[in-house]
């Protein structure tokens, strides 16, 4: 596809923070088919892929979820809205973040397409569920390449069966998260902040840290 930016792979895994400014423009399908043929990539536990990929386009299907979604959000972060906005500090999420992920659950049904990934047989042990994540990164870095940002959400979690029922998936089945896509509107692709490397990294044994040089 040629609107594809050539970019290294360590590149594009330090330029792909979460995008939740994104514009309603379309996504070509073609584009939208590397990004799942990337994702589904990914590993899995025997390799037995016990996934699907269920694209949502639907206004009516995501309007329905930003609604359930949006009551997930006000649970978690919006009734705290003042005291976020308040905190000088900006501990924990933030205030930039705390606004971008408040835009992001009033607007997620305007992103032009969602990709939500399916897991059967979650339940079974840790492994079946997790086998869904690097494949995630994966659709997120390959959506980097075309400049299409995304985010992986989950506050539409507490209506799980309601939306199960809504995209008719089967009994076994179970979201595992839901990834709205789009062309960014505001901010830049830059690097996620996070703890120094240093600080998370236990060498031999939990404590033992040194300097990276
Ligand atoms: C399991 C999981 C669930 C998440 N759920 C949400 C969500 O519901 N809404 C949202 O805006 N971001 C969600 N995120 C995104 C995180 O908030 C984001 O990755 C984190 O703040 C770091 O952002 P950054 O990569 O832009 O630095 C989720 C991330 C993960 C891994």
């Amino acid at each position: 596809m040629d609107s594809r930016e050539q970019l290294d792979v360590l590149a594009a895994i330090h330029s792909t923070p979460a995008r939740r400014y994104l514009k309603p423009d379309p996504i070509p399908d073609g584009v939208l088919w590397e990004l799942l043929d990337a994702a589904i990539r990914g590993p899995t536990g025997g390799n037995r892929q016990g996934w699907g990929w269920v694209v949502v386009k639907n206004l009516e299907i995501k309007r329905q979820i930003q609604e359930w979604y949006l009551e997930g959000w006000e649970q978690a972060y919006g009734r705290r809205r003042e005291e976020v906005i308040a905190d000088t500090e900006d501990t924990g999420l933030g205030k930039r973040n705390f606004l971008s992920a408040e835009h992001l659950a009033n607007h997620l049904h305007e992103a032009p397409v969602w990709v939500i990934p399916v897991q059967r047989n979650v339940h079974r042990s840790l492994m079946t569920g997790s086998s869904v994540y690097g494949a995630v990164q994966n659709l997120m870095l390959a959506a980097r390449a075309y400049g299409i940002g995304a985010t992986l959400t989950s506050l539409y979690a507490a209506h799980e069966e309601d939306v199960k029922r809504l995209l008719r998936l089967p009994d076994d089945a179970s979201t595992m998260g839901l990834i709205p896509l789009g062309y960014p509107s505001r901010g830049r692709w830059a690097e996620p902040k996070r703890v120094p490397v240093e600080e998370v990294t236990h060498w031999d044994s939990w404590g033992a840290h040194y300097p990276r040089d």
